[in-house]
């Protein structure tokens, strides 16, 4: 049974009257928006901080297992599955009332003053930390 235990953020998600579509379901374009709370929310608890670095997303894949619905009760966790040199692989798990309705996978790149750039120990670290707290280990991407 797929669960939400090996994912060291998770957020609870309102899903709201304007994320449906004309289908009266949750529109494909906002599973993103739900994964990036659930991003954020790790991030947070990460505690990393600097000043002229930042991070992007260089790619988002989706797949979409069932539908949302307003009234589902919306859960999504989010982990580290894989680090790069500059960039890191975060795997999701979305569960609509207990069950998978959506997972995916972004790539995050590193900048430092604007360019990729080499992640650094502190924060590399700090993942891994949080990821053993969990029983994962992520892997070296490709
Ligand atoms: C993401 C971006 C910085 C990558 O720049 P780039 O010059 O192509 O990056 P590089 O070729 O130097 O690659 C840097 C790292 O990112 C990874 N990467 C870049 N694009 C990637 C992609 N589409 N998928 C997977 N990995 C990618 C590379 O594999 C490399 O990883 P590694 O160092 O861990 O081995 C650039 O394409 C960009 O600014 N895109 C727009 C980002 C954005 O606006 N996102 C939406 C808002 S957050």
């Amino acid at each position: 049974m797929e669960n939400l235990n090996k994912f060291p953020a998770v957020v609870a998600v309102d899903v709201r009257y304007r994320d449906l579509d004309t289908f009266n379901h949750v529109n494909n374009a906002v599973y993103l928006t739900y994964f990036e709370q659930a991003r954020v929310r790790y991030f947070r608890s990460l505690g990393w901080r600097s000043n002229d670095a930042s991070v992007v997303v260089a790619r988002a894949e989706v797949n979409y297992r069932k539908p949302i619905v307003l009234g589902d009760e919306v859960r999504v966790g989010c982990r580290v599955a894989a680090i790069g040199h500059r960039s890191y692989v975060m795997e999701y798990l979305l569960l609509a009332g207990g069950e998978p309705a959506a997972d995916g996978q972004t790539v995050q790149v590193f900048l430092r003053s604007g360019k990729p750039d080499q992640l650094p120990n502190e924060l590399v670290e700090k993942i891994l930390s949080i990821e053993a707290a969990v029983g994962n280990t992520p892997t070296s991407k490709a």
